[in-house]
């Protein structure tokens, strides 16, 4: 399983669960120091545990990072779009800039990982995990970049949970939002 975001929050403590129960974890992040320090605590239980060096608000990188996490893994078997950044800044001191960059980290990577994983996770039966928020729904004063990118994220889970189950075998595959 593959698991962005890994090197520190819930992405790392989701990670160590996960590899507590066994499974074979990937992580990616920025931070060397912070992915080296988890991927020890992952590597006491789940020795082939694997962590990547990756900057997901380069899109253009993100199709070979995938290829390069799907066969280091074996085949990844579930995708944990978790690596995301809050942008706590109201409309007044926000920037075009801004508003797309954040767009870009918390949506559009991990549409693109979504993407290019989505063959191997079809055919695996395989699970998506998309980590929203609660602002996609509330839009909280001061959050409207990133609430505006958690509702795009949450409305693509829920559109393509429905689509890509209907093209498995296995109704139990969905994509789920957190
Ligand atoms: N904490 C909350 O209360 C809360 C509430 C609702 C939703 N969420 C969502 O939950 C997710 C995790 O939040 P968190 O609180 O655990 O945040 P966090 O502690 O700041 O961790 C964020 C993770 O994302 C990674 N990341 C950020 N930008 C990245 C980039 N450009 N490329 C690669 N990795 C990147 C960070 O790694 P590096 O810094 O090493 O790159 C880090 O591992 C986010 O999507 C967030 O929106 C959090």
């Amino acid at each position: 399983m593959l698991v962005t975001g890994g090197s520190a929050g819930i992405g790392a403590a989701l990670a160590e669960g996960f590899a507590a129960r066994g499974a074979v974890v990937g992580i990616c992040g920025r931070r060397e120091d912070k992915l080296a320090e988890v991927l020890a605590r992952l590597q006491a239980h789940s020795p082939e545990s694997r962590s990547w060096r990756v900057d997901l608000a380069d899109l253009d990188g993100i199709e070979a990072f995938a290829a390069q996490a799907n066969e280091e893994l074996g085949g990844v078997d579930v995708l944990v779009n978790n690596a995301g950044i809050p942008k706590r800044r109201t409309v007044q001191d926000l920037t075009p800039e801004v508003v797309e960059s954040t767009m870009a980290i918390n949506y559009y990577s991990p549409i693109r990982l979504t993407l290019a994983l989505l063959p191997t996770l079809v055919e695996r039966d395989g699970h998506i995990v998309n980590i929203s928020s609660i602002a996609a729904r509330l839009g909280p004063p001061g959050e409207a970049a990133y609430a505006a990118t958690k509702a795009a994220l949450t409305a693509w889970s829920e559109s393509m949970a429905l689509s890509v189950s209907t093209r498995t075998s296995n109704p139990s595959s969905t994509a789920s939002t957190a």
